[in-house]
């Protein structure tokens, strides 16, 4: 028999069915309660509320464990590439040879932007923040491509609209850091994979080590999906409206953008020269963010599914190491991240709340090391997620009984006012 829920309101009783996922975790389905009850729920910043249901990335929370498509984080992290990744998110499987060639080619194949956004790009004062000139033109891009804003897109135009902005993003986030570095933009090279490509089209140098683009294609196959986030949530609620794929996209940019998501990274890198700059020592920087007068936090720490280990951070610690002895890079920020992790990890503050360093702690050094500026981390953290953000709203705009997200309120606000001339008020 399937187990049920039993929600007892006044005389009523109602039965709730339950549902169980594929790795056993449960959730009570509450989709007719109203018509049934008349009860909404209510769950601020959504800490208990399934938004859907998804067969693209789990994670446990208590054990630190990310599977992407049933692939461990750890295996696909060592073995695949940002691409594979990409396509596996999207498509469900891995690619054959053959379809990770032809998937490859179809990026690559977008590995420029029409001239509108070129100008657009331009446009922008040299000192706007990254972030800004993605979003804007990522949204743009509906100006140009008009047949993949019909309100449906047939399986083809969901594959291309897939590998264009793959392509796309690299395109614009290099002319948006070239722009602002008062440079000429630099054509991509097709003979070059992805990550070589972006860093060349920053630098104009094509002699990318291997090792630096290793780096950055392990950190994008780490950014890649983080389910309901709220980015991705975004993506999915815009989406929901059957507004255009860029116009949804440029929705997940805007919401990575805070300090409290993607934008942490670069957050984390402030802070950090902060404490060098200013001398402070551990335990000085640590109370202030204790303290619950300070708005400040230890930026890079905590996270709301996580509460122990978040497994990407514990990758890029190791790869931090691996990056700045390759590369010859001694930086003191690398020292001051790991005292600070220290000593967290020891204090009663922390280790009460369950607060572990998260993806972005340790993100920014690596970045750091491969010559990209702070404004471009959370840039970075974009075009990572940029596949699982598509493959998201691929899901569900494909799912049965799709709807769009509209939640419900409870109203605390004046209920019989008058309305009174302004010169009576
Ligand atoms: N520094 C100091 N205190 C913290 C921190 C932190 N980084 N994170 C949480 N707390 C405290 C918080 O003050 C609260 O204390 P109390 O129970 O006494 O009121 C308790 O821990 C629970 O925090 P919360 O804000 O209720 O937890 P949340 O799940 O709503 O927030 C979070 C999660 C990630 C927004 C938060 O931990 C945070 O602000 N971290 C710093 C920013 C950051 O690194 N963000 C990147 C997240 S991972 C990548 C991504 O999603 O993009």
């Amino acid at each position: 028999m399937s187990e049920k829920a039993k929600l007892v309101l006044g005389e009523n009783t109602y039965e709730l069915p339950v549902i169980t996922g594929t790795e056993n975790e449960k959730a009570i389905d509450i989709t007719k309660l109203r018509a049934q009850s008349g009860y909404v729920t209510l769950d601020s910043g959504y800490m208990n509320t399934g938004a859907c249901t998804s067969a693209i990335t789990f994670l446990d929370g208590e054990l630190g464990i990310l599977k992407y498509r049933g692939y461990s984080i750890e295996e696909i992290a060592e073995k695949s590439s940002f691409l594979e990744t990409a396509y596996l998110v999207n498509y469900g499987k891995l690619p054959t040879e053959a379809e990770m060639k032809a998937f490859s080619v179809k990026v690559a194949s977008y590995d420029d932007v029409p001239e509108g956004i070129k100008t657009q790009i331009k446009a922008f004062p040299k000192d706007a923040h990254p972030m800004a000139v993605l979003s804007s033109n990522i949204v743009s891009l509906s100006a140009f491509y008009h047949s993949l804003c019909a309100q449906d897109l047939t399986p083809a135009q969901k594959d291309e609209a897939f590998a264009q902005l793959i392509g796309q993003i690299k395109v614009v986030s290099a002319y948006a850091y070239r722009h602002s570095q008062g440079k000429e933009f630099v054509k991509s090279d097709k003979s070059l994979d992805y990550c070589s490509d972006f860093i060349h089209m920053m630098t104009g140098d094509k002699n990318v080590s291997r090792d630096v683009a290793k780096a950055l294609d392990v950190l994008l196959i780490l950014h890649v999906d983080h389910e309901q986030n709220c980015s991705t949530s975004s993506v999915r609620m815009v989406g929901s409206s059957k507004a255009n794929i860029f116009a949804t996209i440029s929705a997940g940019v805007d919401a990575l953008w805070g300090p409290l998501h993607g934008g942490a990274n670069q957050a984390v890198l402030e802070m950090l020269a902060e404490i060098k700059d200013s001398g402070k020592d551990y335990k000085q920087f640590l109370a202030e963010v204790k303290d619950k007068n300070s708005s400040s936090r230890l930026m890079g720490f905590g996270h709301r599914v996580y509460k122990n280990f978040d497994p990407r951070a514990k990758i890029i610690k190791v790869a931090c190491d691996t990056v700045l002895n390759t590369l010859g890079v001694q930086d003191p920020l690398l020292d001051i991240a790991k005292g600070l992790e220290e000593v967290a990890l020891k204090d009663e503050y922390f280790v009460s709340r369950k607060l572990y360093p998260n993806v972005d702690f340790y993100s920014g050094i690596i970045y750091r090391a491969l010559g990209i500026p702070t404004n471009m981390f959370t840039v970075m953290f974009a075009i990572g997620r940029l596949p699982g953000w598509m493959a998201q709203w691929k899901e569900m705009v494909e799912q049965d009984g799709f709807k769009i997200c509209r939640p419900r309120q409870i109203y605390t606000g004046d209920v019989t006012n008058k309305y009174k001339d302004i010169k009576s008020r």
